[in-house]
């Protein structure tokens, strides 16, 4: 058992292989002090900060943040420019840590959208990154699910159309491969922070059998052992995939042994 999953009386086997964590609320905690909504997003930083590093430390495989959506664009200029000047500064400054940290960096959304100074920063974290053996740390920046699936779809088309492919060969693990998130391990659960109950165009084709969380607190607020009481409450769920409960009872009493 990692040491930090035996601080935190946590069961490692019983933690999920990837999660994803759509951060919201930061402009409602900003706006409830009195501050801009930036103030909100630079403690929010802070938290992207603590809980990568403590999932990273708990042996989790990936996780993957949901940062800006293709949706946030539409936000005023000066949000979406102070948003853009702090990933610029994520960016830089936490190149160390992820690299000390022997993390897999990548952002996954449609990089087209992004300057080319973030893009160049984005693109030599990767490359620094890309043999790393722990954790998959993925960054979802104007990112939007049926995006990435329309892009999925124009990858295929033009791999049949040269002839590389054939459209009756194509399944569900081919198409993963040209999702964003191709290569990172199945999406096991989806953490909303602030309240809000929906998905809003988050990982849409690898939630298909994520486990849902939806949790009051505002991102800024998520701290270590807020993130713990969800991986608890994921470690009680049972995960039936489509069986009956008898089945899966048998299935884990099997792979017990
Ligand atoms: C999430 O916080 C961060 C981004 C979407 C960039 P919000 O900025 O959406 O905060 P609320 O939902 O307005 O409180
Ligand atoms: C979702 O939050 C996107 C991110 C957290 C980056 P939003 O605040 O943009 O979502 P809606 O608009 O409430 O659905
Ligand atoms: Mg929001």
């Amino acid at each position: 058992m990692s040491q930090t999953c035996a601080q935190w009386h946590l069961e490692p086997t019983r933690l999920p292989r990837h999660i994803g964590i759509i951060m919201d609320g930061n402009g409602r905690w900003a706006t409830s002090r009195r501050l801009p909504r930036v103030a909100g997003h630079r403690k929010g930083v802070e938290r992207v900060q603590e809980i990568s590093e403590l999932a990273g430390n708990l042996g989790i495989g990936a996780l993957t943040l949901y940062a800006f959506s293709d949706e946030n664009w539409r936000r005023p200029e000066d949000e979406v420019g102070a948003l853009m000047g702090l990933l610029r500064w994520y960016l830089r400054a936490e190149k160390k840590r992820i690299v000390k940290n022997d993390v897999q960096f990548r952002v996954i959304g449609d990089r087209r959208k992004l300057s080319s100074d973030i893009l160049s920063l984005i693109q030599d974290l990767e490359l620094e990154t890309r043999n790393n053996k722990g954790m998959h740390l993925s960054v979802a920046l104007s990112y939007g699910g049926r995006g990435e699936i329309l892009r999925a779809v124009k990858r295929i088309v033009s791999q049949v159309e040269a002839g590389e492919a054939f459209a009756d060969d194509i399944d569900e693990a081919g198409f993963e491969k040209c999702l964003d998130t191709a290569g990172l391990p199945p999406l096991d659960m989806i953490v909303r922070t602030s309240g809000e109950r929906r998905v809003s165009n988050f990982l849409l084709w690898q939630a298909a059998y994520a486990e849902f969380f939806f949790d009051d607190t505002l991102w800024p607020d998520f701290d270590s052992a807020r993130f713990v009481h969800n991986l608890r409450a994921f470690s009680g769920r049972e995960r039936r995939f489509g069986l009956t409960p008898e089945q899966v009872g048998k299935k884990t009493a099997s792979l017990l042994g």
